[in-house]
């Protein structure tokens, strides 16, 4: 254990396992139940970003390796045992990933810290318990995937299967990394999948440290392969490969698009989750306080770096004006600084690409003519210089045409809009290219039920936010992208039913 000097000289005592990958040569990629080089030897940089330092050196995945992968996840697949080994052994294998994620929370949380960014407040009590208990609820799934019988003519017997996709292709983000990756190979596994994985290239870490622990747990060799790298190399290897079923994908509606696209030659299945603007809307008549805690911690959570924040935020005209000033004045509150260190609650953004693209934004709304009466920079404060921090912004004068309100910005910043009546706000709400998630505030139990229905997005929050449960599905309307993940819907999209006929 060393002291790490991390952002702003904090001296923080690292777990061991963070030092070793923080410190030690360049990480491998799994293939085939071994830590192996890429093909090219090539390594590429994840920096911490709070500093803007590199933290570690990881193994660069291309085309080659995700052939390898692919290859080992095929075999795994059709020469076994994962998909027909017992399902009680399967299921005790993915509960001992649950229990080795928190047996490491620590150690996991701090090196999400420090490869992401954000708050260890955050990814102790919200990505590591999250990601176990996305785990352990699909390890109990794996005994209750069952068919059924139909009720055919009497000379027949017919029953289904709900059998295994076969190899699936898995692409996430690096907004919450380790989270990402127990929702994908969660309910995949579950279902007697086997999996190409890969992490996003901004975050890593955590992905590869999960595969050591996923060998551990008992996951047989190739049942699980993890390659790193970058999108447009391993990302779009992964969705061109033959031999790969399926590819589920988080991150931009811009790159969902284009997998759509590649996947069409081989008929892959493809899910997508993508962006969002989601509308936050509050009626006059909703508990105040609360629902600006709720639009508080529904736009700057993680930054902003949500793909469902609440970044319109609708206000019933008569109390436009005081929300948007008490929502100013909680933000402002907000502790700002470097993950690692006690209190904070927005870290940095995830990268310098990130950093451009926010403040690119918050040039773009002055220009429309919006103010800024929070924030509206980036954030220089002594220690913070080389780190990508930004101000939480809150932006009033905006209108639902301006670029501001129309497309993903993915960082700390709201655009506060005025509405006249419930009709108003349902209909400037669901105008967007986006369906992915809304919030209402009310004290009226009928206009909560009514805007909920009229709302198009895939989750509707009513006196609450960014509320998530592994039993209730998420997933988008619109270009939000389609498929649910999490709950019992996800097993659709790792399964395949089968129709068996007997004669009698
Ligand atoms: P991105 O969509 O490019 O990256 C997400 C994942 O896709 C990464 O693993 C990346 O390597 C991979 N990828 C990129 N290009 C690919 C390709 N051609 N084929 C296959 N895989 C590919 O997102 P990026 O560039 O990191 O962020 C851009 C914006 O996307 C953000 O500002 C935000 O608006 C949105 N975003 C949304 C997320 C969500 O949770 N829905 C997560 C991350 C980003
Ligand atoms: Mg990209």
């Amino acid at each position: 254990m060393h002291k790490g000097d991390l952002a702003m000289g904090v001296a923080f005592q690292l777990e061991p396992s963070v030092d070793r990958f923080v410190k030690a040569p360049p990480r491998k990629m799994l293939i085939g139940g071994k830590w192996v080089d890429a093909v090219s030897g090539k390594t590429f940089a994840t920096v911490n970003p709070a500093d803007g330092s590199e933290l570690a050196r990881v193994a660069e995945g291309d085309a080659e390796d995700v052939d390898r992968a692919a290859k080992a996840a095929r075999k795994a697949f059709d020469d076994g045992p994962w998909p027909h080994m017992a399902p009680t052994e399967r299921q005790r294998i993915l509960l001992k990933v649950a229990d080795l994620i928190e047996t490491h929370g620590k150690e996991l949380a701090q090196l999400e810290t420090l490869d992401n960014g954000k708050a260890l407040f955050e990814t102790e009590n919200v990505d590591i318990p999250q990601a176990a208990g996305t785990f352990r609820y699909y390890a109990g799934w794996v005994n209750k995937i069952t068919g059924e019988t139909s009720p055919t003519d009497p000379g027949y017997f017919n029953f289904t299967l709900r059998e295994p996709v076969g190899v699936c292709g898995q692409i996430i983000p690096w907004n919450f990394p380790l989270l990402m990756a127990a929702w994908k190979l969660g309910p995949a596994l579950a279902c007697g999948n086997t999996v190409v994985l890969k992490p996003a290239e901004q975050t890593p870490l955590t992905a590869l440290r999960l595969g050591e622990l996923l060998l551990e747990a008992g996951v047989p060799e190739g049942v699980v392969n993890i390659v790193p790298g970058f999108g447009e190399t391993a990302g779009a290897a992964i969705v061109r490969h033959r031999m790969i079923d399926k590819v589920a994908f988080t991150g931009s509606t811009e790159v969902g698009k284009l997998i759509q696209r590649e996947a069409s030659d081989t008929l892959k299945r493809v899910s997508l989750e993508l962006g969002g603007k989601s509308p936050n809307i509050v009626f006059a008549d909703a508990d105040i306080a609360a629902a600006v805690q709720g639009a508080l911690m529904g736009v700057f959570f993680n930054q902003g770096e949500v793909c469902c924040a609440g970044t319109r935020l609708f206000v019933e005209q008569k109390i436009h004006d005081e929300f948007a000033a008490a929502l100013a004045t909680a933000a402002g509150t907000m502790k700002q600084g470097p993950g690692l260190e006690p209190g904070v609650q927005v870290g940095p953004l995830v990268s310098q690409e990130q950093l451009d693209r926010v403040t690119g934004y918050l040039a773009i709304g002055k220009k429309e003519g919006a103010k800024a009466i929070l924030g509206g920079e980036r954030n220089t404060a002594p220690g913070l210089e080389k780190g990508y921090f930004v101000k939480p912004t809150v932006f009033t004068g905006v209108n639902n045409d301006m670029r501001i309100a129309q497309e993903e910005i993915f960082g700390p910043v709201v655009s506060v809009l005025p509405f006249k009546d419930e009709h108003d706000a349902v209909f400037e709400g669901n105008r967007t290219l986006y369906g992915l998630a809304a919030g209402v505030w009310t004290k009226d139990v009928s206009k909560a039920h009514r805007v909920a229905r009229a709302i198009r997005a895939g989750t509707v929050w009513v006196n609450c936010y960014n509320v998530f449960d592994v039993v209730s599905p998420f997933g988008g309307y619109k270009q939000s992208g389609y498929g649910r993940e999490l709950s019992h819907y996800a097993l659709d999209l790792y399964t395949n039913v089968k129709s068996v006929w007997l004669k009698i």
